[in-house]
Formats: C-alpha cells, sequence, structure tokens
C-alpha cells in the first residue's frame, strides 16, 4: 500500500489536491470535480451488530445515513407486500440500538438521523451518498454480488468501502471495472464502533489517493478514530498481532501445567494489557468469534512461520461447539453459578469453582499496582518462578511475531512501528505496543535473551543492533525507521499534544501540594490537578484563585485540564467528614465558602477559563465546569451532580450554576414561571442524574449547547487551548450577574408533593427526602423567592446552609463514611 505522504494533517495534501484541481479545471473549463468533497452522507449496508454500529457513531458525528438490510427471508405473501415489514430487519436494527448498552448512540437524538430501508426497494439511495460501507455477513459470494449491484447504482464520487474483517480485496473485486477500484478499500471498525479508537484502512492497489484522504480525514476528522493503515494481509494488523499473542497465552497455560486463572493474573494488567486478560476477554468477545478469527489465520496464513499458534486447541473447539461461548451464552471460559464464578477446567471440560496458584496471584496483585505500565512490565518479567517465566515467554514470542510481520502486514518505512503499536492501544487497549513494550524491556538485552533462547529476528533488528540503536523510539519524538535504517521523525499530529509537550519552561508559574499551574504557551495559562484521582480539596480550591489572579496579570486566558484515567470525581469527602465528625461548623462553613467563590471567581473573571472534562466528572468536578466560560468536553464524558449520594447537594456553587445556566435563555424581565425550569435541575441533583456523553450533557444543561466536543481524546488539549485562545481573541467580557425570581413557597409545595409521591412508591427513603426538600428551598430561592428577583449570593447562601445543615445529618455522615471506605454510594 502506498503511504499516504502527509498523514497526519489531511487539510495540506487535500488542499495541494484542490489547488492542482481547480487549476486543470480553470483551464479545461469544466465543473471542480466532488472527489475531494467531505463525505456528507454515508450508507450502511447490513444491520448486524458493526453496520449498526457503524451507523449510530456516523449519527452521533452529526452525518446522516442510510441503513439497508436484506428483506427478511420468511415473510409472508401478504408481508412481502408491505414497506414496512420488508425494512423489518433494519428498523429492528435501529430500535436494538436505542436500547443497545454501552449505549450505541451519544444521544437518542441521533436516530433521527438514521433512515432504514432494505437492499430490494432503496439499494438506489447510495447514489446520494458519499462514502458506502459495507458490513453484511463475511461471504466472498454474497458480497461480491452486493459489490456488482453497486457498481451500477453509485454516483461517481461515492467511494465504496467494505468492513471485511479477513476476505482480501482482490477478491472481492473480481469483475469490477476500474472505476470501482479506485474508489473500493476496507475500513475495518472495531466493535463497538462508538468507543473502539482503532479504524484500520486498507487500499487496493488501484485505490485512488482522493479515495484514501477523503475516507482518512473522515475517519480522523468526523468519527474521532485513530487511523491506522494496514495492508491487505489476513486479520490486517490488530487481529493479527492480538491474536497471536491470546493464542500463545492459551497454549502455553496447557503445556506449563497453569490454569485460566494464572494466565488471565499474568496477562491482565501486569503485562499492561487490559484487567479482562487473555480469557476474560475471548469471554467478552464471544468464543465462536475467536475462534472464526484464529481459524481465518490458520487456514490462509500457510507460510507464516507461527501458523501452529492459530490452532484452535481441541477443548475450545469442543466449548464452541456446546455453545459455551462466552458472556453471551452465560458462561464460556468463566461461568457465574449462583453468587459464584466458576472456572472451565481445561482438563476435564468442567466447570470447577474458582482456584488458581495463590503466590501467583499475590505477586501479580503487588505488581498490578505499579502506576507506570513500563516499569510494571520490566518486574512482571524480572518475577522469579512460574509466572516471571510465562510472562517472558508470551512476550518474548509476541514482540517478535510482530518484529518479523513488518513490512507484512504494515508499510516498510517511517510509520511501520507506530502502526502496530497504535493497533494494539486502541484496537486491544494496551497500555503499550509490542514495540513500546519491548523499548520497557530494555532493547538490547531482550534482543539478547530473545537470542539465547532461539527466538527468530528479522533482519532489521540486526540492522538496529550493528548500529547499536537502544530502542525503537527516541528522543526527540523519533521512531526507527525498518526500511531506511535509521531513527526519523515521527509522523505526529500537532494537535495530538501532551501537557508536557505543550506546557512551557521548566518549572510551573504556580504550584502547590494539590495543583500545578503552567505556560501552556500563546498566552494560555494552565492549570492541573495533582491530587490522588483528581479530587478537589483545599490546595486545588486556592490553586483555582491563585490561577484565576495571576491569568488575569499575565496571560489572556486559563485552561482547566487534568491527567489519568478520570477528570475529576468530586470533593475529596474525609475533609468534611472530618470536620462534621468533630462538629466544627464554623471552619466547614468557610470551606464551603471558599469554594463557591472559587467557582464564582472563575466565573467572573477577567479572562475566559475553559474546562476540559472527559471520562467521570461527577460532583465537584462538574460544578468546575458549570462555572467555567466555556467547556471542551471529550466526548465520552460521564457528568453528573451525584452528591446525594454522599447525603450533601452540590456546594461549590453547583446548585447556584446548574439553575441559572437553566434560565440563561429567559429575556430579563419577561414574566415567566420559573418552576419548570427549577423542575428539571431539581430532578437532575435529587436523582443525580449522570449524562453518559457529552452530547447528553448538554441536553441536561450541564454544559451549553455551544461548548466544543472532542471526538479523539488525543486532541482534547489542544482543541481545549483553541478555544480559549479564540474567546480571548474574539473580545472577551466577563458576564454581568443576574437575578431571577423562582418559585418560593408554592414551587416548594408542589415539589413537596413530587417528593411524597416517590416516597410512597418506595423510590425514595426518608432521608433522601429530607435531602430533596433542602435541595428544593435553594432553588425555589426560599420561602420568599417569587417575591424579587434572588440574586446569586442570596441562592449561594442558601446552598451553604443547606449544605452544612446536612453535614450535621448522621444519616449523611453514615453515606459519607461508607463512601469513603466502600467507594459506592450507600442507600438510607
Ligand atoms: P452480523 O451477522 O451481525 O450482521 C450481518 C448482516 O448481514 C445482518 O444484518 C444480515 O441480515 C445481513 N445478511 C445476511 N445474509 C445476507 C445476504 N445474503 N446478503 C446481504 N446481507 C445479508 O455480522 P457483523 O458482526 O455485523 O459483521 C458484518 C461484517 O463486519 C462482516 O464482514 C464481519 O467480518 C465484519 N466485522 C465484524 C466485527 C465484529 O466484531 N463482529 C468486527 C469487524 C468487522
Amino acid at each position: 500500500m502506498p503511504a499516504i505522504p502527509v498523514q497526519f494533517f489531511p487539510a495540506g495534501p487535500i488542499l495541494i489536491v484542490w489547488i492542482v484541481e481547480i487549476r486543470t479545471v480553470a483551464r479545461s473549463g469544466a465543473m471542480v470535480p466532488r472527489m475531494t468533497q467531505p463525505i456528507r452522507r454515508v450508507a450502511v449496508l447490513g444491520a448486524g451488530v458493526m453496520g449498526s454500529g457503524i451507523a449510530a457513531h456516523c449519527a452521533n458525528a452529526g452525518i446522516p445515513v442510510v441503513l439497508l438490510d436484506i428483506v427478511p427471508p420468511k415473510l409472508s405473501e401478504a408481508e412481502r407486500q408491505s414497506k414496512a415489514a420488508r425494512d423489518g430487519f433494519a428498523t429492528g436494527a435501529l430500535e436494538k440500538l436505542r436500547k443497545a448498552r454501552p449505549a450505541a448512540f451519544m444521544h437518542p437524538r441521533a436516530a433521527i438521523l438514521i433512515e432504514t430501508g432494505n437492499f430490494e426497494d432503496d439499494l438506489g439511495k447510495v447514489a446520494g451518498c458519499d462514502l458506502v460501507v459495507e458490513a453484511i455477513v463475511e461471504r466472498l459470494d454474497v458480497k461480491q454480488a452486493l459489490f456488482e449491484q453497486l457498481e451500477r447504482l453509485i454516483g461517481p464520487e461515492t467511494v465504496v468501502a467494505s468492513n471485511t474483517s479477513g476476505l482480501r480485496i482482490a477478491d472481492m473485486l473480481v469483475g469490477r471495472g476500474a472505476s470501482f477500484r479506485e474508489r473500493f478499500m476496507v475500513t475495518h471498525f472495531f466493535n463497538p464502533p462508538r468507543y473502539m479508537k482503532l479504524l484500520e484502512l486498507v487500499a487496493g492497489p488501484e485505490t485512488s489517493t482522493a479515495a484514501k484522504q477523503r475516507v482518512e480525514r473522515f475517519g480522523r476528522e468526523v468519527l474521532g478514530k485513530g487511523i491506522v493503515w494496514a495492508k491487505d494481509t489476513p486479520n490486517f494488523i490488530g487481529n493479527r498481532i492480538g491474536l497471536q499473542s491470546m493464542m500463545t497465552a492459551i497454549h502455553l497455560m496447557l503445556e506449563r501445567g497453569l490454569q485460566p486463572e494464572d494466565v488471565d493474573a499474568i496477562t491482565g494488567v501486569p503485562m499492561a494489557h487490559p484487567k479482562s486478560a487473555t480469557f476474560r476477554t475471548a469471554d467478552v468477545v464471544g468464543l465462536d468469534t475467536v475462534g472464526h478469527v484464529a481459524a481465518n489465520c490458520y487456514q490462509t496464513l500457510t507460510g507464516d512461520e507461527d501458523r501452529a499458534s492459530f490452532a484452535v486447541p481441541p477443548y475450545i473447539a469442543k466449548m464452541i461447539e456446546q455453545g459455551r461461548l462466552g458472556d453471551k451464552a452465560r458462561g464460556g471460559f468463566y461461568k457465574k453459578q449462583g453468587d459464584a464464578i466458576t472456572t472451565l477446567d481445561p482438563k476435564t471440560g468442567e466447570y470447577r469453582p474458582r482456584a488458581g496458584d495463590a503466590d501467583i496471584a499475590k505477586a501479580m496483585k503487588g505488581i498490578g499496582r505499579v502506576e507506570d505500565p513500563r516499569a510494571r512490565v520490566r518486574q512482571l518479567v524480572a518475577t522469579a518462578g512460574p509466572a516471571g517465566e510465562f510472562a517472558w515467554t508470551v512476550l518474548s514470542r509476541s514482540l517478535a511475531y510482530a518484529a518479523r510481520r513488518v513490512p507484512e502486514i504494515t508499510e516498510s518505512g517511517a510509520g511501520a512501528i507506530e502502526s502496530i503499536d497504535n493497533a494494539m492501544k486502541w484496537g486491544y487497549g494496551w497500555e503499550l505496543g509490542p514495540f513500546e513494550t519491548w523499548d520497557a524491556l530494555g532493547f538490547a538485552d531482550t534482543v539478547a535473551r530473545m537470542q539465547r533462547d532461539g527466538i527468530a529476528l528479522p533482519a532489521w533488528i540486526d540492522r538496529m543492533i550493528a548500529a547499536k540503536a537502544t530502542s525503537f523510539y527516541a528522543a526527540p519524538e523519533r521512531v526507527w525507521d525498518p526500511s531506511a535504517g535509521e531513527y526519523v521523525a515521527r509522523r505526529l499530529d500537532p494537535r495530538e499534544v501532551t501537557w508536557e509537550g505543550l506546557r512551557k519552561g521548566d518549572a510551573p508559574v504556580l504550584k502547590n501540594a494539590g495543583a500545578e499551574a503552567w505556560d501552556l504557551g500563546d498566552g494560555v495559562l494552565g492549570m492541573t490537578f495533582k491530587t490522588k484521582a483528581n479530587s478537589l480539596d483545599a490546595d486545588v480550591i486556592k490553586m483555582l484563585h491563585d490561577a484565576v489572579e495571576r491569568a488575569e496579570r499575565d496571560f489572556r486566558a486559563l485552561v482547566i485540564w487534568n491527567h489519568g484515567e478520570f477528570f475529576c470525581v468530586g470533593a475529596n469527602l474525609f475533609a468534611v467528614v472530618m470536620a462534621a465528625g468533630q462538629k466544627q461548623w464554623d471552619q466547614l462553613r468557610e470551606m464551603v465558602r471558599g469554594y463557591q467563590y472559587a467557582t464564582q471567581r472563575m466565573k467572573y473573571a477577567q479572562v475566559p477559563v475553559v474546562v476540559a472534562p472527559f471520562n467521570m466528572t461527577l460532583g465537584g468536578g462538574l460544578e468546575l465546569c458549570l462555572g467555567a466560560d466555556a467547556v471542551q468536553a471529550a466526548a465520552e464524558t460521564y457528568a453528573g451532580l451525584v452528591e446525594v449520594g454522599v447525603g450533601l447537594i452540590p456546594g461549590g456553587a453547583g446548585t447556584l450554576n446548574l439553575l441559572w445556566r437553566a434560565l440563561e435563555g429567559v429575556p430579563e424581565g419577561a414574566d415567566v414561571d420559573t418552576y419548570a425550569f427549577v423542575t428539571q435541575v431539581f430532578k437532575n441533583i435529587a436523582l443525580a442524574k449522570v449524562a453518559t456523553s457529552a452530547e447528553e450533557a448538554k441536553a441536561s444543561g450541564y454544559f451549553r449547547a455551544t461548548d466544543g466536543v472532542s471526538f479523539d481524546r488525543a486532541r482534547q488539549l489542544w482543541e481545549a487551548k483553541q478555544r480559549a485562545i479564540g474567546l480571548a481573541a474574539a473580545g472577551y467580557h466577563p458576564p454581568i450577574p443576574r437575578a431571577h425570581k423562582l418559585p418560593g413557597e408554592s414551587g416548594i409545595a408542589t415539589l413537596q408533593m413530587m417528593v411524597n409521591t416517590l416516597r410512597a412508591g418506595g423510590y425514595a427513603s426518608e432521608h433522601d427526602v429530607k435531602i430533596a426538600m433542602k435541595l428544593a428551598n435553594v432553588l425555589c430561592g426560599g420561602a420568599g423567592g417569587a417575591a424579587r428577583p434572588v440574586t446569586e449570593d442570596e441562592i449561594l447562601e442558601l446552598e451553604r446552609e443547606a449544605f452544612l445543615s446536612l453535614c450535621g445529618e448522621p444519616l449523611s455522615q453514615a453515606r459519607m463514611q461508607y463512601m469513603l471506605q466502600h467507594q459506592k454510594p450507600l442507600r438510607n
């Protein structure tokens, strides 16, 4: 596959193609060809697991989709006359999508972008689509027949892509003409398409550069996927390398007399792989799918020196035969029986109570706690005894296998190493790709040990040794090019910048025990938490004040961004529990006031403040977003004010700001009954409603409709910075405080009725009622809220007093203590 000239910044080459074409066209006087135009409408053919998931994700990105499937084969004669019945498979798939868990849609509303139909009546609709993604059954003859039909129907600029996981492009294109071949490629999405970052793209020898660029641009920019270009070889990159590693562990277990529990303990987190490791992953994916991909490799890779590793062991073949397919069949390698989880014994083929080597379990648990994945794999391989030996054997075989696949499955040049690493990180959830793992273990030491073990290595590794290279990746931003035999610059997207890559200078501008603020360049100050799990504590609050102060003086904008898995799961409860336990009310009041006014300080800062939440953004984390001028959220952000779970209400100005946010569109002076707005906010807080995407957070009023959404989290920091610069450059002024008339006493009484109904129905405890009514009082502006406009300070006082009085409640204290001990809410 020829390399795309500038993979990382498609705007460059696209612009060049445009200019060239416009010049040509100007000379010829013809219209500008649309081949370089963006993909604006998509057809997905096949509404099964993948087709429907791909359609949903296109809709998530705002792209209209035509989703078609076969006419159900078993219709009666009467049903065959009914369009609704003929569309049954596709409409049924859309219904399933609406209920899918994890959710396929980022917001149920996205479903309106999907139009359903069937192949017999609606295939002509592909003519109006820029991209057709084929995701029907994995059968060559069936796909070929569909492409034959498509050739007659598609428009002159439509790109056709197959989602096949294993069929060869040359075979799929038998009988197709030159124009179709130029516009044909493979787009291999991973399941589920919304959540898996990897999108493998494979072009045929005749695929045009314009078609490749259009699809790459669409995948990366619109769908937010991580693009890896693969070659037209069985199972491409991710599944080839992933399966070899998984099957190696499965075979080796039998050889070494280990148990599935041991293998999962070793090949999960300690190996920098997902916790589900080997057998749990197989259960989740489905043994039939794993067996199918492995069998495909075994049958087609006749020249692969490691072909034997793809052979499915007889006991697994028997499990597939018996329908023990994993989670979807309620049992695979593991099976829940009553409260206990049992394991299938590979020797007897029967389920037995969980077992496994206690020493291995203990050692692996310890290694699993090491934060840095590089240190973790080093420690794993250095472990004495069967676990360390097992890990080394699996890793050495799989790392060497990956090296031997270059350039068979990847381009030969600068992108080879990163293609494999990225495919494994984005498609299999590995924290480190094979070459990063190898670097972590030490390049030369690993090579020497592999050689001692008689493991074959390709010639390009010998060249690395001869050149005295010490790693695959080298500073600054360089990587080994296997074909050139030297280090070359990595093809990094300048937008995928890390905090460390962005910050200027050797030291932070501000620093305390809980947070830091760095100069992020271009006049932007960046603040980041340093607390455990990014919790909010007194130091973070102080930094918030200081960072705003400093940004106003020396910068033009402030961005708040965090490292780690979660943006922020709320305030550090420990300090609240301690103060409440010792009845230090004045101290607690000051703590809450400090937090409230830090959020307010941010809101009224002279410079714009942009918060960049991702993943869990709960309680105080969301309160920060509510105080910001703008949010640049990762598409996968799970946000909510969940304080009732610990017996409290939001006390960092979150109650105020969520309500004020809801009232933002109410024209000043308008005689509007605010009760409907208040009820909405009341429900969100009292029911601790967590939005399950940035889009849902907008719909819930947690983010503004105009807030930014980063589909690819790798670009979020850069995008947040751009948003901050944009606000500053466009003449930023802080908002002017507003006051609102609120429902007052009558609102409180109506909310009381609502709560009583929930209590009577058994949906709320006495204590839930108490918390809810304190919340109702704040949101209604107290009993006198309707008499005159209520100011922000008045609401803040009500919020503070409600928070404090709840801190004094023994049942709230019990909730907080329970959360600290068990990391889950107590219902009392
Ligand atoms: P599926 O079985 O869920 O869906 C297949 C669809 O094809 C169904 O909607 C079915 O109605 C339709 N179909 C059945 N017979 C047909 C025929 N004769 N003509 C046209 N359509 C027909 O399969 P899934 O998993 O969605 O796979 C679809 C494609 O995606 C396959 O090529 C598969 O290899 C590939 N793939 C699957 C992945 C997965 O994890 N399931 C991952 C990546 C690729």
